[in-house]
């Protein structure tokens, strides 16, 4: 059985992934410093498998203890999701967005490479397309220059593991760009909980609808697009989730070192109208919301080509609109504070 590192593991997009590792029947390490998580993440994500997994609450940018849990764990692959994400913050702090991304990826994979370990598996984001390229996004288009200090850690990061493999033969890497996940694990008990008030669209969205948001504010209304909002391409995190499992069933299984990008997205581009009222529709609440100003450095749209990863990978997004509604809802309103509950 394959031994697994998850850095970030306690994360949204961590916790689903673990959950599909363990019922993929591998084993689960993870790391997370719990900045922005919970450890009942992991313990749910335990119940729901049936399986337990090892957990280290420690930074990725601590190198003598991530040697120390190399050595003792064994690990045959690692999925890389640590990192700090929110844009608006990266544009105040870009210090401490270069440090956490850039320099913790760096001794990780120093770390990697010291113990012996050669598959890696990269949180990237469709932000590093930045402006310069037209959507459809695929991943003949070169990087762009992405607009915020996140966006840019995540195209350097990219940039940084293309040298490393020119480098060293050995080296297995696939870099994930996710267009934008949503949703949560079926079963309502693992989701989504950001500290604060939430930046992203979907939360917003779900925490108005539970009552603990007065309304949702719609950033623009006289973009060039079918209702005047921006598109994007929305992916259920389980989707997401087994799009790892796929990525990393690839790496394991390549005799020769490699670098690749793969989309992960659906193809189809939904407004911020489209998601308020396909809320409404599957879940039968009533989101209250008013136009405000366009957010700076929002692009108009953008959507995935992913037909790399369906025809490498074999993977394909199985989720609808109506799960992806359903199932946040499921995670927001039995959870109403979350994993504080
Ligand atoms: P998240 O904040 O829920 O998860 C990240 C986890 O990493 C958290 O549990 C946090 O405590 C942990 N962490 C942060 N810095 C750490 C460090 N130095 N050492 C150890 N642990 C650390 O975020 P998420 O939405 O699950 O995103 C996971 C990854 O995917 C991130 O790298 C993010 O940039 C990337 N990504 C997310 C989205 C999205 O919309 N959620 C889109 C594109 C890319
Ligand atoms: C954002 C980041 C992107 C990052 C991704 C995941 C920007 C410019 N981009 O993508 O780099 O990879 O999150 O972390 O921030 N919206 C509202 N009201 C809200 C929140 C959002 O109208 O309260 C709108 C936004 O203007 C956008 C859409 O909803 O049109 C989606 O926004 P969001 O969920 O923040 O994702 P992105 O901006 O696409």
């Amino acid at each position: 059985m394959k031994k697994i590192l998850v850095t970030g593991g306690a994360g949204y997009i961590g916790s689903h992934t673990a959950l599909a590792l363990l019922k993929s029947d591998y084993e689960v390490v993870v790391v997370d410093n719990l900045f922005n998580s919970s450890q009942e993440s992991l313990t749910r994500v335990e119940k729901l498998s049936g399986k337990s997994l090892t957990f280290y609450q420690s930074d990725i940018r601590d190198k003598a203890a991530l040697i120390n849990i190399f050595k003792k764990e064994k690990i045959d692959a690692v999925i890389h999701f640590a990192g700090l994400k929110a844009v608006g913050e990266s544009v105040l702090k870009p210090l401490a967005y270069y440090q956490n991304n850039v320099e913790g990826t760096l001794t990780l994979v120093e770390v990697m490479k010291e113990c012996g370990t050669n598959c890696l598996v990269f949180s990237s984001s469709a932000t590093v397309y930045g402006e310069a390229n037209q959507p459809p996004y695929v991943e003949t288009q070169p990087l762009g220059n992405p607009s915020s200090p996140y966006g840019k850690t995540k195209a350097m990061v990219e940039q940084i593991l293309m040298d490393v493999a020119v480098s060293d033969p050995e080296i297995k890497i696939a870099n994930l760009r996710y267009f934008n996940p949503i949703g949560a694990d079926a079963s309502g008990q693992i989701g989504e909980d950001p500290n604060g008030i939430p930046n992203n669209l979907m939360p917003f969205v779900a925490q108005v609808a539970v009552g603990k948001r007065d309304k949702l504010a719609i950033f623009g209304d006289d973009y060039p697009t079918k209702d005047g909002t921006c598109l994007r391409d929305y992916i259920h995190v389980t989707d997401l989730a087994v799009g790892h499992i796929d990525a990393l069933t690839w790496l394991l299984k390549q005799e020769q070192g490699c670098c690749e990008a793969f989309n992960l997205g659906t193809g189809e581009p939904l407004s911020v109208l489209d998601i308020v009222h396909g809320f409404e529709n599957f879940t039968k609440q009533t989101i209250s919301y008013e136009f405000s100003p366009r957010r700076s450095g929002d692009l108009p749209a953008f959507w995935a080509n992913s037909s790399k990863a369906q025809e490498i990978l074999a993977w394909q997004p199985t989720k609808s609109l109506q799960d992806m509604m359903e199932d946040t809802w499921r995670w927001q309103s039995n959870n109403p504070q979350g994993y504080q509950n």
